[in-house]
């Protein structure tokens, strides 16, 4: 009997401590995914871009806006801030499309996501997100370029928008678009990141 009552109270007391065990275990893991929260940087929200292959391209601002962006309408030095047609409530959609010489393309653009002279990077500046401009070049129309006013960032845009001055960290990303008739649509998702990147 008291065999008995030394096996029973052995069997409790390894259950206890396995218990304890489990619980420290289980303790460690609360307090390592806690630490990777503090460690990891916040993801950028606001800037996840809902653009897919298809859309059609519409102007974003002015008497136009949300009317198909017509591709006669622009000429060499022409630039456009757009979105994808019925996505214009989602302010990482917006993009400039630029209109140049096809020759005035260098790399790192990537030729095969322009067409016909146009081409298409994010309008959100990846310093601290405002929405660029463009400084066009009257005399020489294919020597204009991007430029952020909060901070004059600047970006050429026929070398996959570089950062050419000023203190963004990385280049306006890429995406694809392809004339048909008189409509231009996206063909691609974003070449990078798109957002502040500081
Ligand atoms: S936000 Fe564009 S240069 Fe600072």
């Amino acid at each position: 009997m008291v065999e008995g009552n030394k096996t029973k109270q052995g069997i409790t007391r390894r259950k206890f401590t396995l218990g304890v065990m489990i619980a420290s275990i289980a303790g460690s893991f609360v307090s390592l995914f806690s630490l990777l929260k503090v460690v990891t940087p916040p993801e950028k929200a606001g800037y996840v871009s809902t653009i897919k292959p298809g859309d059609q391209l519409v102007y974003a601002k002015g008497s136009n806006a949300g009317n198909p962006v017509k591709a006669s309408d622009m000429k060499d030095g022409d630039w456009v801030l757009a979105y994808p047609k019925g996505k214009t409530a989602n302010p990482a959609n917006i993009v400039q499309l630029i209109k140049l010489k096809e020759s005035d393309y260098v790399a790192p653009t990537k030729i095969n996501l322009t067409d016909q002279g146009f081409v298409s990077y994010s309008a959100i500046c990846t310093h601290l997100g405002c929405t660029v401009s463009w400084v066009k070049n009257p005399s020489n129309p294919d020597a204009s370029f991007t430029e952020c006013f909060c901070h004059n960032s600047m970006f050429d845009p026929t070398k996959g928008a570089k950062v050419i001055g000023g203190p963004a960290p990385i280049p306006l990303a890429q995406i694809g678009i392809k004339v048909q008739g008189d409509s231009i649509y996206f063909t691609s998702d974003f070449t990078g990141p798109i957002g502040p990147q500081v």
